[in-house]
């Protein structure tokens, strides 16, 4: 408690004229702090130290205990402490906040203070102790606060002595450990708050049983299991916050017994069945959210009784971006039957009562019909999202537009036509909306209403049809606050007469792939953070203005008719550029080399253009870099060693180039690409033997278990073969994840535990050394169209992974060996042709699938498939036993489905069937404004 001020002035006073003290002190109650308990708080004071961390970061308020002074004799003064008034013992304690750290354990002097009530210790450095059994001493204490408090650990079970405890609150702190069942004979608990704790096992049915509870937070406690009770009438619950926990099973119909109640949080649980329509019973019922579980059928229309309700959140499971280990739903789906547990029906028209609603959010179900007219009627509505449903019909954007409050309005991905009347009149008062997502709309042009929106933050109308230039007056939309911009898939041919640079003072997000922009690369404004421009027709050289672009941290004009020079400033424009893409223009000259030490690049993708002379040794400065694609140019260069000193590269393309010579193995004292995953060097003059040194040392290859290279987080979100994601951040508590479009690899496997190796087509000769037979985690690997002889090394059939092996066009000799039949479990592609292979064909699972030709131009090899029957001693080896699948008519990939697998389905049938996800897939999720907290 602070001292009020009127006493801080009798402190600062007693200061002053200490002979005074005793004519004030009169005045005061008689009873000061007592001594031993004072001692008590100067042992804990000193038991910390400031943490200036935190004090500088502003992640704490102030030192309270500043003001805690052994000179000054009454503790009850002091910052933080409250006293019995008729006592003088300490029975509050709030230093919350107060900039401290310091490890504690039950002999601190804190627990001496055995008659606190009230303890808060929230946001305080710990150092990771773990929480002191000693708190079961104060047995007087109603409300205990360790929330952000660095703890780590379980709650102790002497928790159970405090009969007393109304209030406990120890969110954020790292509990990792299950709820101990004694939590339920705290009788007295009105509030129990367990956010993001890490907290395991079952949640102790029981504590919804504590006569008193009204609040049960436990969201973002994604171990944490449990289930919902039956509730009786008695339950005085007013909050129950699960979301993002893994409690199960159905809402019992009796949660409409809950009269009491205010706020239902399962956002992103797993609960499944349909919704109890006693639900409606509920009339104090201010927040619902079942978002995200798999909750089937109806949307009950009872729900139109909560007239209390300020937000309804109704969206259903939404796929996570990872391929499913079990593909065969996936397979038999068509696109939108993806998510098979949705709400069905129609938007039931009694929503349309509940006035109260500021959110109502409907996203990924299966709705039809049309959005009730009645919508109007949500005079307080905020926030509407529908996105990825069945509605239809016509839309009339002016309904919307007369909610004088509407700011966030989602309608993308339904089959609406929206109709946005020309005559719209500016001086009727319309709502400004902040975020408009209007993607797949069937739009011919851009909608007029726009023209009196001058709040919009984010726009979205991609993937509609709208065709011609960008209109004139779009450059005076919202210009001081438009920040996203998507007009990606339309058929914009340019900008009419839009300022040379892009008008909006506050973009960040620029999307205009995939149209057919002609004319020069426009530049967006200084604020730009994500330019994206893909697939258009632009031509002319890079507008070196570009180069001023410091913020930028995605570039991506790949797939354009971009000529001329790379200008040296865009090697060193934005300390912050993590993906740099040109693929696939006409650009020409060097390589640009002003590579600075200290950039961000992650990605650079130059390929396919005519870019000339050699790799620039500045490109060393690129110490993130884990992507590098130069292949598809002119460049004429020895084999680039010095880049296996960067310490992230993945990924090394350099295929259909001019580089020549041998690769010299490595020097013992060198780093050797130390994360490569995939190294094409293929269609090019390399020459000499394959550099076994290379093979031996690439550890990013070998290791099975792949622990010894992580694959960088940024690996997995971009690479992955649809979508291209960038995290781009607008402020503190406003990220969002951004999908791309796919990329198109000559490798069409991108994805994050891809191993390959491509030299094929180049000079190389002598064997193929035993030392490949190290990168046990390939899954692909060619050494076609070079000149290597000698036989094929039995070491190949340790490449347990290996989907693809091609050694076509060689001048191999000997037999295939026959463990390759026997091990290569995952072997989907075999191509040995054109070589000087002789005897029997190994027999086994996989090569039973190989056709022919895989085979061909080697006159000495016989038996299946090859027509050829084998002489008696060439097949001596007894035929393996196991029935092969080609017998039953199955493909191999049929066969691979049915019996479960591993890596292959990820890589060979996820290209096939992941081509068929839809775009928009990845933007469901990526849509919707983290900004606002889902509970
Ligand atoms: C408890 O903390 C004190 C002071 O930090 C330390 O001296 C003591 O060894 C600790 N006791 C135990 C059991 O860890
Ligand atoms: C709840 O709504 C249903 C249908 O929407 C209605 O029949 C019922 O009378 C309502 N119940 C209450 C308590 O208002
Ligand atoms: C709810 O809406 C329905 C239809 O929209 C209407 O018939 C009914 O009277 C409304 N009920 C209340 C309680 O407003
Ligand atoms: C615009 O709206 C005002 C007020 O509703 C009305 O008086 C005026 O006629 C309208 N103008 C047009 C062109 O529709
Ligand atoms: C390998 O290529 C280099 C450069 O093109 C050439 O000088 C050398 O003679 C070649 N070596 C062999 C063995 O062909
Ligand atoms: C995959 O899922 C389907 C449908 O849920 C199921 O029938 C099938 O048994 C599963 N297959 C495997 C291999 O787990």
């Amino acid at each position: 408690m602070k001292p009020s001020l009127a006493f801080a002035c009798f402190l600062f006073f007693v200061t002053l004229f200490p002979f005074t003290v005793f004519s004030f002190s009169s005045e005061q109650p008689a009873v000061l702090c007592h001594s031993d308990e004072r001692l008590a708080l100067m042992q804990l004071k000193d038991s910390f130290i400031i943490d200036k961390k935190a004090l500088a970061a502003g992640s704490c308020a102030y030192p309270k205990v500043d003001s805690w002074d052994s000179q000054s004799i009454d503790c009850c003064s002091w910052d933080g402490i409250e006293c019995d008034q008729n006592t003088g013992l300490v029975i509050g304690l709030d230093i919350s906040s107060s900039c401290l750290y310091g490890s504690i354990n039950s002999t601190s002097t804190l627990f001496r203070l055995v008659h606190l009530q009230k303890l808060n210790l929230a946001n305080i450095h710990f150092n990771y102790s773990v929480i002191p059994y000693a708190l079961g001493n104060l047995s007087m204490l109603t409300n205990l606060n360790l929330s952000r408090s660095e703890f780590s650990g379980q709650i102790p079970s002497e928790i159970s002595n405090l009969h007393r405890l109304s209030s406990l609150d120890l969110s954020y702190v790292d509990l990792a450990s299950p709820i101990p069942s004694v939590l339920a004979n705290l009788s007295s608990l009105t509030s129990i708050n367990l956010d993001y704790c890490g907290l395991q096992g079952m949640f102790p049915l029981a504590i919804f049983q504590l006569p008193e509870l009204e609040t049960i937070r436990l969201v973002n406690n994604s171990d944490l299991k449990g289930y919902l009770p039956e509730f009786n009438f008695s339950t005085k619950l007013k909050e129950l916050a699960l979301g993002n926990t893994n409690f199960s099973g159905e809402l019992p119909a009796s949660i409409g017994n809950i009269d009491s109640l205010e706020f239902l949080g399962l956002y992103n649980c797993k609960f499944s069945g349909s919704v109890p329509s006693t639900l409606g019973n509920l009339p104090n019922l201010k927040y619902l959210n079942l978002g995200s579980n798999s909750f089937t059928g109806l949307v009950p229309p009872t729900l139109g009784n909560l007239t209390k309700l300020h937000m309804l959140y109704l969206q259903s499971n939404y796929f996570t971006g990872e391929l499913p280990g079990n593909l065969t739903s996936f397979l038999s789906s068509s696109t939108n039957q993806i998510c098979c547990k949705k709400l069905t029906g129609v938007i039931p028209s009694e929503l349309t009562n509940l006035t109260q609603l500021t959110d109502l959010i409907l996203f990924g179900n299966m709705l039809q019909g049309s959005v009730p007219s009645s919508i109007s009627r949500l005079e307080k509505l905020k926030f509407f999202h529908c996105d990825d449903n069945r509605l239809g019909g016509l839309l009339e954007m002016d309904a919307f537009l007369e909610l004088k409050d509407l700011q966030y309005l989602f309608l993308s991905l339904n089959d609406f036509k929206l109709v946005s009347r020309n005559d719209s009149n500016a001086t009727r008062p319309q709502a400004q909306l902040v975020d408009i997502g209007l993607r797949y709309c069937h739009l011919r042009e851009f909608p007029y209403f726009l023209r009196h929106q001058h709040r919009l933050e984010l726009l979205d109308l991609s993937s509609n049809n709208i065709q011609g230039q960008i209109p004139q007056w779009m450059s005076k939309v919202s210009v001081e606050t438009l920040w996203f911009l998507d007009l990606s898939n339309n058929s914009l041919t340019g900008f009419d007469e839009f300022p040379l640079v892009l008008p909006w003072s506050k973009l960040n997000y620029l999307k205009l792939d995939s149209n057919i922009l002609r004319g020069s690369l426009p530049v967006p404004p200084l604020s730009t953070v994500f330019y994206s421009i893909s697939n258009n027709s632009l031509n002319g050289e890079i507008p070196e203005l570009l180069c001023n672009l410091s913020s930028l941290s995605i570039l991506d004009f790949s797939y354009n008719n971009i000529s001329g020079g790379i200008p040296v400033c865009l090697s060193n424009f934005s300390k912050s550029l993590l993906v740099l893409k040109v693929r696939s223009n006409q650009l020409d000259g060097p390589i640009p080399s002003g590579w600075a030490t200290g950039n961000s690049l992650k990605m650079i993708d130059l390929s396919k253009n005519k870019l000339q002379e050699k790799i620039p040794k500045s490109l060393m400065e690129c110490k993130k870099l884990e992507y590098l694609d130069l292949g598809n140019n002119q460049i004429r260069d020895a084999f680039p060693s010095w880049l296996g000193s960067l310490p992230e590269l993945n990924i090394l393309i350099l295929s259909s180039n001019a580089f020549y010579g041998r690769i010299e193995n490595p020097k013992l004292n060198l780093i050797v690409f130390p994360k490569l995953r995939i190294i094409d060097l293929s269609h090019n003059r390399f020459n000499g033997t394959l550099p076994w040194g290379y093979f031996e040392r690439w550890i990013s290859m070998s290791s099975l278990d792949g622990k010894n290279s992580p694959t960088p987080k940024y690996m997995i979100e971009s690479l992955d073969m649809t979508r291209n994601v960038v995290q781009v951040t607008r402020d503190y508590d406003y990220s969002m994840t951004i999908a791309n479009k796919g990329m198109e690899m000559k490798y069409p496997k991108i994805i994050r535990t891809l191993v390959a190796i491509d030299f094929s087509d180049n000079r190389f000769d002598g064997e193929i050394p035993e030392s490949i037979g190290k990168l046990k985690e390939l899954h692909v690997l060619s050494f076609s169209k070079n000149n290597l002889v000698g036989g094929i090394p039995v070491a190949i059939a340790k490449l347990i992974n290996l989907e693809s092996l091609d050694l076509s066009q060689n001048k191999l000799e000997g037999r295939i060996p026959m463990e390759l039949g026997t091990h290569l479990t995952f072997l989907a592609f075999l191509n040995v042709s054109y070589n000087r292979l002789t005897g029997l064909i190994p027999r086994g699972t996989q090569f039973e699938g190989f056709q022919s030709n895989s085979f061909d131009g080697n006159p000495g090899l016989c038996g299946k498939p090859l027509l050829k029957e084998c002489s008696n001693n060439a097949s001596g080896l007894p035929l393996p036993s196991s029935t092969s699948s080609k017998e039953f008519g199955l493909d191999w990939k049929v066969v691979l489905l049915g019996y479960g697998c591993g890596f292959l389905c990820g890589a060979v049938i996820g290209h096939i069937v992941i081509k068929r996800k839809p775009d928009w897939f990845a933007r469901i999720f990526s849509k919707f404004p983290t900004r606002r907290r889902m509970r």
